[in-house]
C-alpha cells in the first residue's frame, strides 16, 4: 500500500469506528505521565499486552477473542520498570498485570498464601514471605514514583484509537521512546455498518414478530413454533445458522512508524505456530513496515525462546535454560550443548528486556549523531 492509500486506509478506519469512552481520560493520563518523565529525563515505553476482542453486536453478548492471557506484556513490563523505564502499559481489561500477575492466578492464589494467626488476624505464611516481600516492595516503590500507568481496552477498536492517541504524546520524546507492541492483535473484524444493533438471535423470531419496516407492534405471541425453537430438541429444527463475515483490520505499524511516533523506537512481536515461516515472516514484517525490532516467537515454545529479527543484524535467538525449543527456522530441534544451562526458573523476559534496552540505547546514540550532522 503507498502512502497516501494507507494513510487513506487510517482515516477511514477512525471516521467509521468510534472511540472507547474514555479516550480523552486516557490521553490525559498519558499525557500527565509522558510530560512528568521526561522532564526527569527518564525513558518511556509504552507495552501493549493482552487480546483485543471483535464484537459481534453492538450491544456486545458475543465477541471473538483470542488466546493471549498478557503474559508477555506484563511481565516485559516488570523487567522494564528494573531497567529504569517509566511505563505506560496498554492492556486488555482483567488480563496480567505487572506484579500482581504473580499472585492473580489459579495456581498461585493469593489466598493460598494466606493464614489466620492466633490473634485471629490475616498473615502471610512464613514461607511465602520473602517472595511476596521482593514483589510487594518493586510494586509499591513503581506506585510511589508514578512509574507505571495502567491504560485498559477491550476491543480492537478501542486499541487502535488507544494506540494511536498515546503513541502520538509519545512522538515529542524523539528517539528516548519506546513502544513494545506485545498485544494479540486481531487481523479480522465486523465493521460498524454490518454489525448487527442487538443480540443476534438463533431463530427467526425477531422477523417474524417485527417484520422489516414496519413499526414496532407489542409483540403478540401467537407463534407456538418460533419459541419451541429455544428448546434444547425442538420439535421444528432451528433455522439459523451463523455465517459470519470478517473483513481485514487494516496494519497500522507504517502509521506508527512514519506518522505518529517516527523518532522512537518501534518494537513488534511476530507470531506463529509453524516454526518453518517464523523468521521469514519476522523478516517481511520488518522490511515492510521498517520499524526496528521484530521479536519472533512461536505459540508453543514463547515462554522459553523468541528471535530477535533486526535491520543489519545477525538474527539472535535467547533462551531459558528448561527447554530446548525450536533450534532454528527449519524447526530442527537443539543439540543437547545448544541447550543453555541456568536457572530453570528464569523468565525469558529477563533476557528480552535487557537486549530491548541495549538497542534502544544504539538507537539513541544513532539519532543524536544524526542531530550533530
Ligand atoms: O500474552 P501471552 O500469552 O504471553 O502471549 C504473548 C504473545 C504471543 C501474544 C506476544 O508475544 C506476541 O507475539 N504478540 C503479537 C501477536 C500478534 O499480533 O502477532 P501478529 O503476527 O498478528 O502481528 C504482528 C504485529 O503486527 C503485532 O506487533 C501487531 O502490533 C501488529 N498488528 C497486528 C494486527 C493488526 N491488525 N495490525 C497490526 O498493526
Amino acid at each position: 500500500m503507498s502512502a497516501p492509500e494507507s494513510s487513506q486506509a487510517e482515516d477511514a478506519y477512525f471516521a467509521s469506528n468510534a472511540p472507547p469512552k474514555q479516550l480523552a481520560a486516557h490521553t490525559a493520563l498519558a499525557e500527565a505521565f509522558i510530560t512528568q518523565h521526561a522532564a526527569a529525563n527518564r525513558r518511556v515505553v509504552l507495552v501493549t499486552s493482552g487480546g483485543t476482542t471483535v464484537p459481534l453486536e453492538k450491544n456486545t453478548v458475543r465477541f471473538i477473542d483470542n488466546f493471549s492471557a498478557g503474559t508477555r506484556g506484563a511481565t516485559s513490563a516488570e523487567y522494564f520498570l528494573s531497567a529504569g523505564y517509566a511505563v505506560i502499559f496498554l492492556h486488555r481489561q482483567f488480563s496480567l498485570l505487572p506484579y500482581s500477575r504473580h499472585y492473580s492466578h489459579s495456581t498461585d492464589c493469593l489466598l493460598d498464601l494466606l493464614e489466620e494467626d492466633s490473634d485471629g488476624r490475616v498473615a502471610v505464611r512464613p514461607s511465602d514471605s520473602d517472595r511476596i516481600l521482593d514483589v510487594l516492595r518493586k510494586y509499591q516503590s513503581a506506585r510511589r514514583n508514578n512509574m507505571l500507568l495502567l491504560l485498559p481496552f477491550v476491543t480492537i477498536g478501542d486499541y487502535l484509537h488507544e494506540l494511536r492517541a498515546v503513541a502520538r504524546l509519545m512522538a515529542p520524546l524523539g528517539a528516548s521512546g519506546l513502544l513494545y507492541l506485545a498485544a494479540a492483535v486481531s487481523d479480522f473484524f465486523v465493521p460498524p455498518e454490518r454489525l448487527s444493533e442487538h443480540k443476534i438471535q438463533s431463530t427467526n423470531i425477531v422477523e417474524k414478530l417485527y417484520p422489516k419496516d414496519t413499526p414496532s407492534p407489542s409483540p403478540q405471541i401467537e407463534d407456538e413454533e418460533t419459541f419451541d425453537n429455544f428448546d434444547a430438541s425442538p420439535r421444528v429444527p432451528r433455522s439459523k445458522r451463523l455465517i459470519i463475515d470478517l473483513d481485514p483490520v487494516p496494519k497500522f505499524l507504517k502509521s506508527l512508524v512514519e506518522g505518529w511516533a517516527p523518532l522512537g523506537m518501534i518494537v513488534s512481536f511476530k507470531l506463529e505456530t509453524d516454526p518453518r515461516i517464523l523468521v521469514h515472516k519476522a523478516r517481511y514484517s520488518l522490511e515492510r513496515y521498517q520499524h526496528h525490532l521484530v521479536i519472533g516467537n512461536l505459540l508453543s515454545t514463547r515462554k522459553w525462546e523468541v528471535v530477535f529479527v533486526a535491520p543489519g543484524r545477525e538474527d539472535r535467538w535467547l533462551r531459558v535454560a528448561r527447554h530446548g525449543g525450536w533450534g532454528d527456522a527449519e524447526g530442527r530441534p537443539l543439540r543437547p550443548d545448544e541447550v543453555p544451562e541456568g536457572d530453570p526458573e528464569q523468565e525469558i523476559e529477563a533476557l528480552i528486556i535487557p537486549a530491548v534496552a541495549e538497542l534502544h540505547d544504539d538507537h539513541i546514540a544513532k539519532s543524536s549523531s544524526v542531530e550533530k550532522k
